[in-house]
């Protein structure tokens, strides 16, 4: 016997009479959630091995005994024969049970309307404090995307049916090498000296001893019939139309139908109920507080002394000079808008997210998700559910190395990047061609620091698989043409990344425009804090990638049998993520969406070219990376000092810059180097602090050919 029932036409029942009996009755919808749960107790409640699991889950005492809704072995599904990431349809509960999809379907089916709330947020609602099964993940999907963290509702989201996840995604707002060529002590003599234990590129604290998703049968709306057929029914008989109205004619971006004029709000609105249970009304879910936003009209126009005032780390004196901040590159500094956001959820929002039914869940996945749509926003994507929050740009590319090159990259097959490559984009692909048996390719750069086209275009052959490379280098500030990259892989159907770490916090950025398949970033790198950053992909290629990393809040469905996934982009979103900080991120995109982008790109590159005219006039010193148009970094080397001692002289002076490999070694080997001192501006930067570091700078040339 087993306890796995492949899927069966509507009303085969597959508990026997008998066992019928021995449940509660199920009942008329809208269904009861206690009664759910007792079902749903009953059925799971066989140990693994007790209810006839596959071999290797059979227990030791070897017990298979039938639980109430088992079925016969000759349907035990085999899902160990489908790739990682499928999994097979069945059928959990028998027709009639208010467990098996009314639409005659399996819950297995991400968005098979396994019943939670009636209507939108219902699971919120004093009628359904229980929650039933483990669907705690779709409350984030019946979340009526209640209140923003802008204060402003989502409308749209506030029309669809509280359990079906498949929206969730389709509408706004949703979850749903060189050796070296010198020992670089050879060229650090004061590394030792240094009172920073990190110095020299070293790690770690002082011490005495560093889904695939399952598929959708969707129509161009989005919608599959089951699906259409389940809202239909909600939306008392309404159809819904296969074509999504509001929004970009993709196949993801269909709304529910607009049966709902004016849409209710579970946490503020009374709401009637299906069954005639009027919801009491609640106060405002954010009370009497006011979300701090990003966007507060104070600049309508860049005002670099304005921009200033908004970053409170800017006012640090450090050596009893005031602070010069060239370390852009490295990391940016946080507008009080954005620390004030992180610090509004912890006071008022804090909660775990897509789960529980209460009031700091919703509150917290609302802003979570708001934050989604900033990004989506910000990089023009097509489609929300395509954005990921993760760490950063080194997990994401490492994801897209392990996940998508892990399935799609095999021996003999070539891997491009180019030898301007941050560590980040060099490591995990050479990790993918070891166990792979791939090669990596590498696109030369030529004496200025740009990527060379001609050679480029004779590394593609038939075995190239993916393009990988960043948009600007984090130690050359070259802009590379990533869309010239990106159309001339495409011609050979190749798939292709652009890691945009260094260029998107100074350059506007349209994935739509750029074509590649997938563009990452990190969130510190533009303002936002660390530990948050966004993987986009385009949705296709994003269902072609299996999950890779398994865990709670991108589940559909688990038993020890086997694991359905939730669809995009909870499929990439396994565990607790960092939630907090992507709601600071999302402020900060909105900080920097209120200066315009094109206005700081002008603005910077204004500053650049004063920086490289004012460096570049020392004696002794060599500019790297002189290509012209180049975003925000400005390496240099002295001749007569190492980098360290060139960013110690600066530090003494307050002015911070980063000295070291830069995490790039074999661009800075590509000019003869081992290190360089990069200073990196960002928007908040003005020409007075470029005139105090070309005065150090200018001192230390001085100096040493005195000396
Ligand atoms: N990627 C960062 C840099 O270039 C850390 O400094």
């Amino acid at each position: 016997m087993t306890s796995i029932i492949t899927s069966q036409p509507a009303g085969a029942g597959a508990a026997g009479p008998a066992d019928a009996a021995a449940l509660p009755q199920a009942p008329e919808t809208p269904f009861d959630p206690a009664v759910l749960a007792q079902l749903a107790t009953a059925f799971f409640r066989a140990l693994p091995g007790e209810a006839a699991a596959p071999a290797g889950l059979q227990s030791a005492s070897g017990g298979a005994s039938a639980t109430p809704l088992s079925a016969p072995a000759s349907a035990t599904t085999a899902s160990h024969a489908l790739p990682f990431g499928q999994q097979p349809q069945t059928q959990l509960a028998p027709a009639g049970s208010p467990l098996a999809s009314p639409a005659g379907t399996s819950p297995n089916l991400p968005g098979t309307p396994i019943p939670q709330g009636q209507i939108p947020g219902g699971n919120f609602t004093p009628t359904s404090h229980a929650q039933v099964l483990s669907l705690g993940n779709r409350a984030g999907v019946a979340v009526p995307h209640a209140q923003a963290g802008n204060g402003v509702p989502d409308k749209a989201f506030s029309t669809l049916p509280a359990y079906e996840p498949r929206l969730a995604g389709l509408t706004d707002g949703v979850p749903q090498a060189h050796a070296a060529t010198a020992a670089a002590g050879a060229q650090h003599p004061a590394a030792g000296a240094s009172p920073f234990y990190f110095g020299g590129d070293q790690h770690g604290n002082p011490s005495p001893g560093g889904a695939a998703t399952d598929a959708h049968a969707a129509d161009a709306s989005g919608l599959d019939a089951l699906s259409r057929q389940a809202i239909a029914a909600l939306a008392g008989g309404q159809p819904v139309p296969t074509v999504a109205p509001n929004l970009p004619g993709s196949a993801a971006t269909a709304h529910a139908p607009a049966a709902v004029a004016t849409p209710q709000y579970y946490f503020v609105d009374s709401v009637t109920l299906p069954s005639g249970y009027v919801t009491p009304a609640k106060p405002h879910p954010h009370g009497t507080h006011a979300v701090p936003q990003a966007d507060r009209g104070r600049h309508p126009a860049f005002d670099v002394n304005a921009v200033r005032r908004d970053f409170p780390i800017l006012q640090e004196r450090v050596n009893g000079k005031p602070l010069i901040w060239l370390d852009n590159a490295a990391t940016t500094h946080k507008p009080r808008q954005v620390i004030e956001r992180i610090s509004y959820f912890y006071e008022h929002e804090n909660s775990n997210i897509h789960r529980a039914a209460h009031e700091l869940a919703a509150r917290a996945t609302d802003a979570y998700e708001h934050a989604r749509e900033v990004v989506r926003r910000f990089i023009n994507a097509p489609d929300v559910s395509e954005v990921i929050f993760l760490r950063g740009t080194t997990e994401a590319i490492n994801l897209i190395a392990k996940a998508w090159g892990g399935q799609h990259v095999g021996e003999g097959d070539e891997i491009i990047v180019s030898h301007l490559e941050h560590h980040a984009n060099i490591v995990p692909w050479q990790q993918l061609a070891q166990a792979k048996g791939a090669k990596l390719r590498v696109i030369p750069v030529d004496d200025q620091g740009q990527v060379r086209l001609d050679e480029y275009r004779k590394l593609i052959n038939d075995r190239t698989k993916i393009v990988s490379v960043a948009h600007v280098s984090n130690v050359l500030g070259t802009v590379v043409p990533v869309k010239e990259i990106v159309e001339i892989a495409k011609r050979h159907g190749i798939t292709t990344v652009v890691d945009g770490a260094q260029s998107i916090a100074h350059t506007p950025v349209d994935v739509q425009e750029l074509g590649a398949d997938f563009f990452v970033f990190s969130g510190h790198k533009i303002f936002g804090p660390t530990g948050i950053g966004v993987l986009w992909g385009k949705r296709a290629v994003l269902e072609d990638t299996p999950p890779w990393q398994g865990g709670g809040n991108m589940i559909a469905d688990v038993t020890f049998e086997k694991t359905v996934f939730q669809p995009l982009p909870n499929t990439f979103e396994a565990g607790t993520g960092n939630i907090a900080d992507a709601v600071g991120l999302g402020a900060a995109l909105e900080y920097v969406e209120r200066l315009g982008i094109e206005n700081i790109s002008r603005y910077e590159h204004a500053l650049v070219d004063y920086g490289m005219e004012q460096l570049g006039a020392i004696p002794g010193l060599r500019l790297i990376g002189t290509v012209p148009g180049k975003a925000s970094v400005l390496s240099f080397t002295l001749a007569g000092y190492s980098t360290d001692e060139v960013g110690k002289a600066l530090n003494a002076e307050g002015i911070a810059v980063r000295t070291g490999h830069h995490c790039a070694q074999p661009i800075l080997r590509r000019f003869g180097v081992e290190t360089a001192v990069r200073p990196s501006l960002a928007f908040y930067n003005t020409f007075d602090e470029i005139d105090s570091l070309t005065t150090v700078v200018r001192r230390l040339a001085g100096q040493r050919r005195a000396g």
